[in-house]
């Protein structure tokens, strides 16, 4: 494994910030982001909270834009461990937070979910929540992998958080996808979906359509992700666009067992 350097938070609009971490990555070619994001509102709020193993760096980050006094709410899109991996680290940290999470995220979560139940907020899908200077919304994407997924849309921004929706692989973790290749990233955008979402074959075409009708209704500037950089100004209709090609749109197999006989191989020569 190498470490990729680490970006620095990347300003996606006013007092909005996406936090950059990354996979560790072997030998490669791609890599997956796994970002969060942090909205310096009169509450402030974190969204997500990245992987276990990053929650030194994840927790520096955060309180590089905010300090842990003054988080309030501490939003999860899903219980997937990429956006849970240091929440209860996060809200031992900050004891004025509140985790916005919903009923079953803490039923999934289980034991691992280690916050006190005055000390948790449930919000739902189409629901909203003040943090003061502006009224969140709790907005589904049209793709994602864990059903108590709910992204997060700021009116007074333009910011979505798309949760794993809009997501892809890269060649390097980088601030925006300005600096992918345009094929690469809206060819990932598919690649990502049908992995993530396998059901997107099942769909019925105009009722999934209708899933992402209701992004393109926000009008975004921006949408952010766990697995992508910031996608703002034009290139907003364009992920989306790709989006709506994700059910029917031919894909890469995934790696299988002759993928894994050959690092096996591979690891076994190194070993030799
Ligand atoms: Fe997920
Ligand atoms: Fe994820």
């Amino acid at each position: 494994m190498t470490a990729t350097p680490h970006l620095p938070p990347t300003p996606i609009a006013k007092d909005t910030f996406l936090i950059h971490d990354n996979e560790p990555r072997a030998d490669e070619p791609v890599t997956v982001t796994l970002n969060s994001m942090v909205i310096r509102a009169a509450e402030a709020v974190v969204v997500d909270t990245g992987v276990a193993a990053s929650e030194e760096q994840y927790l520096a980050d955060v309180f590089s834009l905010v300090d842990p006094e003054d988080i309030r709410w501490v939003f999860i899109s899903h219980d997937d461990i990429d956006h849970t991996g240091s929440l209860n680290a996060l809200m031992a940290a900050a004891p004025n937070a509140t985790a916005v999470i919903n009923w079953f995220i803490g039923k999934r979560m289980g034991d691992t979910l280690d916050i006190p139940i005055h000390r948790q907020r449930w919000l739902g899908d189409g629901e909203s929540l003040d943090v003061g200077d502006r009224v969140l919304q709790a907005v589904r994407p049209p793709v994602y992998d864990s059903p108590t997924t709910r992204g997060l849309y700021d009116p007074s921004t333009g910011v979505y958080w798309s949760s794993d929706s809009f997501a892809t692989p890269v060649l390097e973790p980088v601030p925006t996808v300005d600096e992918l290749p345009l094929e690469m990233w809206l060819g990932g955008i598919n690649t990502f979906d049908r992995y993530v979402s396998p059901w997107l074959e099942l769909v019925d075409e105009r009722r999934f359509q209708a899933t992402v009708d209701r992004i393109e209704r926000l009008a975004p500037t921006a949408m952010v992700g766990c697995h992508t950089p910031v996608i703002a100004g034009d290139r907003v209709a364009q992920a989306i666009a790709a989006t709506r090609l994700s059910p029917n749109a031919a894909i890469q197999p995934q790696p299988d067992q002759s993928v894994l006989d050959q690092i096996q191989r591979a690891l076994g020569d190194l070993a030799a």
